[in-house]
């Protein structure tokens, strides 16, 4: 069933082929995705990136959508609110960095010179004013419209189809540094045309400011950005909309796993915004929703209001091994090496030669899931250590690493090749 948002806005069989566009069975991508392209290349062709130097790893931050859809809690306070929490609690320092506004900011109408208006209930100072607030902490600042005539809300806010120069140069006098652009009442014009269109805009409207904006591509996979759009956005969304449930999380990971052929240094697949904290979830699926976002190289946008949020929300969110996993320079997003039966086997090249290794278990109980150092791609060295990402311990290894994971639950780790050992076997090996 696809999510409220989904069936809102597209009906009847059209629907069910849109939907069916990035389907749950490997799409097109999956064929390809064994074959990694050659670096400065994209798997779809000669197109790279854009050339501005933005999310050379996945953006980081907070959008507010999962947490509150257009409720009337969000607000400048939130905003505000989360822009401190950022700072106060180390999630600033963390790496996290923008500050993202979805839908509903607007009201519905633009001005008498076509200009969009805030909702002056939720942004009583505007939007400027929310942007220099989150500037002020060291932060980025993201806005949200559609590459359609309407938002996605029923409530019909103006998108930008048509209005791109225009509402891309409001956009950047208020001090915006990423858009998230959405597909909703695209009125059937093709989808790489609007968002270069878009893309031309940003680019033009941030020479004006000297601030060079993210450029989001949210259109749920159904055209395949990934085959286009390495040199059109930063990231595209590879799916439908995330719900804050296991099974959602679960056939969002399996559609966006695939996909990896296509993500690098500013080009990523974004399998939506994380739901970690909204409640839906146990904190064990939560970790691994965190988890397998991480080893997919995934965007790491907050969707829960972290006024509100448990210190399992913070440990989770914060836990700077897991992120440094998602973050690394390579930028290479994890494949699988193993699914059978459930258990999980993914693995990440990282920039130092070790690997990232999601032990991930989809069954109701708990599993021992295993591979080898050799098979993650790793060897010729006598030892290895296995540092466990969310327990911050390490062990040794002859090059066996498994563990017995609980349901639903995922071990993380971080694998290298023991550069001393193999060089210097221990001491006893060589007196046996
Ligand atoms: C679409 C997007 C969501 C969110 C809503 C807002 O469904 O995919 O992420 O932005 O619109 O209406």
């Amino acid at each position: 069933m696809p999510p409220p948002t989904i069936r809102r806005r597209v009906v009847g069989p059209l629907a069910a082929v849109l939907l069916c566009a990035a389907g749950p069975t490997a799409p097109a991508a999956a064929r390809d995705a064994g074959e990694r392209p050659a670096p400065g290349r994209s798997a779809a062709g000669p197109a790279v990136r854009l050339p501005d130097g933005l999310a050379l790893t996945p953006p980081m931050g907070f959008n507010n959508w999962n947490a509150t859809h257009c409720r009337a809690d969000f607000n400048e306070a939130m905003v505000k609110g989360i822009a401190d929490i950022f700072v106060e609690k180390g999630l600033k320092e963390a790496g996290y960095q923008y500050v993202n506004l979805d839908d509903c900011w607007a009201l519905p109408r633009r001005d008498a010179k076509g200009k969009l208006v805030p909702d002056p209930k939720r942004f009583p100072h505007g939007i400027k004013a929310v942007a220099d607030y989150v500037h002020a902490k060291g932060l980025k600042f993201g806005i949200y419209t559609s590459a359609g005539t309407k938002t996605c809300n029923v409530a019909g806010f103006p998108g930008a189809l048509g209005h791109e120069r225009s509402d891309a140069r409001q956009f950047a006098q208020w001090g915006v540094d990423y858009l998230k652009y959405d597909n909703c009442n695209n009125q059937g014009v093709d989808a790489k045309k609007r968002y270069t269109a878009m893309r031309d805009a940003l680019q033009a409207a941030s020479r004006t400011t000297g601030r060079p904006i993210v450029h989001s591509i949210c259109e749920w996979g159904e055209n395949k950005p990934w085959k286009w759009a390495a040199d059109v956005g930063h990231l595209w969304r590879t799916t439908g909309d995330i719900s804050d449930n296991w099974s959602s999380m679960l056939s969002i990971m399996k559609r966006n796993l695939p996909l990896h052929a296509y993500a690098g240094p500013g080009h990523w697949n974004d399998p939506d915004m994380l739901e970690v904290g909204n409640g839906g979830m146990t904190d064990t699926e939560y970790r691994t929703h965190f988890s397998m976002w991480s080893i997919m190289a995934a965007p790491l946008l907050i969707g829960s209001d972290l006024r509100k949020a448990t210190p399992e929300t913070f440990e989770i969110l914060g836990n700077k091994e897991v992120i440094a996993v998602d973050q690394d320079p390579l930028g290479r997003q994890g494949k699988v090496l193993s699914s059978e039966n459930g258990r999980w086997v993914v693995a990440k090249e990282m920039k130092d030669g070790s690997r990232a290794i999601a032990l991930f278990n989809e069954t109701g109980s708990a599993r021992t899931i295993s591979t080898t150092a050799k098979a993650v791609g790793l060897s010729g060295a006598t030892g290895y250590t296995l540092r466990d990402l969310w327990r911050h311990k390490s062990r040794p290894s002859a090059g066996r690493i498994a563990a017995t994971v609980p349901a639903h639950g995922t071990v993380l780790l971080r694998v290298s090749a023991d550069g001393k050992r193999a060089g210097h076997p221990p001491a006893v090996r060589n007196s046996a």
